[in-house]
């Protein structure tokens, strides 16, 4: 049975990509620091935290013994202006958000090596583009956009590294526009199953001449130019 490691499946796109790889017939081991994780097996703990994920990536090797994907998916932000934002909160970010992802490729590259797996990244087209009062989100997520090919040319050819980078995706009970809807050349927001479909095709057998890609999944939005009137 091939076996996936997802992080920050308790709920939004992670808890997507989880139930999307149990129905495709995969072991989902699922990490969250906040209880209600889903998977096969579940842990409760923090991403960013080198020590824990150490002992959960060695737990892993003991349980499971391998690792065909390994989803990086938890994600925070702390939107704030410029100057109120402390260092501490930035370094939470980049914590959760990008050390996170390295702690887990190096923990985990024995055993994806040894299954000839892939390593899937989840960013945000705010990569690319910002809002006001977004530093620490933008900057984690466009280092994690390039933390990702440095992955592919490292790890290659045994693992390959994509990144997707989602838009606007509902994650939340929130009512919706119809202005929200027609605003994306799609025709509406996307839905945390838009990125699991993608995160499945990632880590498939249709994929294996793709690594070191971004995969902007949002709708057209990124796209679509706008001038005010
Ligand atoms: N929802 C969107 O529109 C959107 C757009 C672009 C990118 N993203 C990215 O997609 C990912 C998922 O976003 P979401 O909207 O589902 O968010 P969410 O808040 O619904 O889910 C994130 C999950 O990660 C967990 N988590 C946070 N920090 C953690 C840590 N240090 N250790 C372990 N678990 C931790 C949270 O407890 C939560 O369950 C994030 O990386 C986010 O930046 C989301």
């Amino acid at each position: 049975m091939r076996v996936a490691l997802v992080t920050g499946t308790a709920s939004g796109i992670g808890r997507a990509i989880a139930a999307r790889f149990l129905a495709d017939g995969w072991h989902v081991v699922g990490y969250d620091r906040a209880p209600g994780a889903i998977g096969s097996r579940t842990e409760t703990l923090d991403v960013g935290d080198e020590v824990q994920v150490g002992a959960a990536i060695a737990r892993l090797g003991t349980s499971e013994g391998r690792l065909d994907a390994l989803v990086c998916n938890a994600g925070i932000s702390a939107n704030k202006p410029l100057e109120s934002l402390s260092l501490g909160e930035w370094n939470g970010v980049l914590a959760t958000n990008l050390t996170s992802t390295f702690l887990l490729a190096r923990a985990t590259a024995a055993l994806l090596r040894a299954a000839k797996g892939s390593i899937v990244t989840i960013a945000s087209t705010r990569a690319h583009q910002s809002e006001p009062d977004t530093e620490a989100y933008a900057a984690s997520k466009g280092g994690l956009l390039a933390l990702t090919h440095a992955l592919a040319a490292s790890l290659g050819p045994a693992i390959r590294a994509n990144c997707i980078s989602p838009g606007w995706i509902h994650t939340r009970d929130t009512p919706l526009s119809a202005a929200d809807h027609a605003q994306h050349p799609a025709g509406r927001v996307g839905t945390p199953e838009d990125i699991a479909a993608m995160a499945a095709f990632l880590c498939g057998p249709e994929s294996g001449f793709i690594t070191g890609a971004e995969f902007i999944v949002d709708g057209g939005m990124t796209r679509r130019m706008i001038y005010v009137p």
